[in-house]
């Protein structure tokens, strides 16, 4: 089987996407698989990368990326073939083979919402994971929250203040922010990892935070802070004929700092432990495995996705779903696996079988 793993991109979560492909690549059993890494760098070019795990390694101070090597791969120009090709940086040319399926790790616009995944519609590509409309969806925090609010899940409630309406001056956001209550959160409404996301706890936050924000989207949601416990569970799609699956809930727990960012999250900062499996009562964790999968279905979701939410006094609200969750060494998607009984190269077999099926 040949697998075509995508990673990089043109996102803010360029290196979050390199390291989940260094652990894909020391996962991917080679007796099985034939790989061809495909590296896309911050511009958008495609490189054939090196099959090297270890180049990928993520390490606090040196995030990974796609350096231009000067490739290029280029995509099938039919959808009766699957053959990639690969123009060297000395111009010559040569096949890579077929594809049977393209592992598309990559995260944020141009990976996770929906535009490469329409790449492999028109070339007639198999991939991993959601398709076009659900993956635009997962990636917009202002339609996924639309979308869970018309199927009746619970979310924070918000406003969405586009960069038209902020350059016209701070009223509407100011009023926003009245409305909604501090503290709160201002976030762009298509990134992850929590880039360009601010917590705003007093008023005179707010422009910076909206500075932010908006260095990131030219849409921005103002979101009530909510209090609870941060707890996020792994969905996987089911076999043909079988129910979609969850696992067990992980939890965040945030001591001294402000909330899960992208330090805590990548670069290991202190401040946050996950915690997996989480502390829950049997029918809590039915319950938010019932939502997460209402969730997975209400946007159309395929093959994998990581639901958040905060566990609050009045129960269960969404946070959001990750289409293409990271699953780094130390990320959660495989943690919420591992304690389900999924070893990483298990999981990563079934994300393949499961797309194939
Ligand atoms: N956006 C990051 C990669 C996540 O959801 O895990
Ligand atoms: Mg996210």
């Amino acid at each position: 089987l040949t697998v075509a793993l995508l990673f990089g991109g043109r996102s803010s979560e360029h290196s979050i996407s390199c390291a989940t492909a260094g652990g894909v690549l020391a996962a991917l059993d080679r007796s099985r698989y034939d790989v061809i890494p495909v590296g896309i760098t911050h511009d958008g070019a495609f490189v054939l990368e090196d099959d090297d795990p270890a180049k990928f390694a993520l390490t606090p101070g040196a995030l990974p990326e796609v350096v231009d090597n000067g490739s290029r791969v280029s995509w099938p120009a039919s959808t009766t073939e699957r053959m990639l090709t690969v123009t060297d940086a000395d111009g010559t040319a040569r096949s890579l083979g077929a594809v049977d399926l393209v592992f598309p790790i990559l995260h944020g616009p141009y990976g996770e919402d929906g535009t490469v995944q329409g790449l492999f519609e028109l070339v007639g590509l198999p991939y991993v994971g959601s398709g076009v409309l659900a993956s635009a969806l997962g990636m917009d925090k202002h339609f996924t929250k639309t979308v869970f609010q018309q199927a009746g899940l619970p979310v924070a409630p918000w406003r969405t203040i586009t960069a038209a309406e902020w350059a016209e001056g701070p009223e509407t956001a100011t009023a926003a922010l009245d409305a909604l209550g501090l503290p709160a959160f201002v976030k762009p409404a298509r990134a992850g990892s929590s880039v360009g996301v601010s917590k705003v706890s007093t008023p005179d936050q707010l422009a910076e935070a909206m500075t932010l924000a908006l260095a990131e989207d030219d849409k921005v949601l103002i979101e009530s802070g909510l209090v609870g416990r941060e707890i996020e569970v792994a969905v996987l799609q089911g076999r043909p004929g079988e129910p979609t699956r969850t696992s067990v809930a992980g939890e965040v727990v945030v001591s001294g700092r402000e909330f899960y960012d992208f330090a805590a999250k990548y670069l290991d900062a202190p401040g946050i432990d996950l915690v997996c499996p989480a502390q829950l009562a049997p029918a809590e964790l039915a319950e938010m495995q019932r939502l997460a999968v209402k969730a997975f279905d209400a946007i159309g979701a395929a093959g994998l996705a990581r639901v958040d939410f905060f566990l609050t006094a009045d129960g269960w609200v969404i946070n959001e779903i990750n289409t293409m969750p990271g699953f780094t060494p130390i990320s959660m998607f495989p943690s919420c696996w591992l304690a389900s009984g999924f070893s990483y190269p298990e999981l990563v077999d079934e994300l393949v079988d499961v797309a194939l099926a």
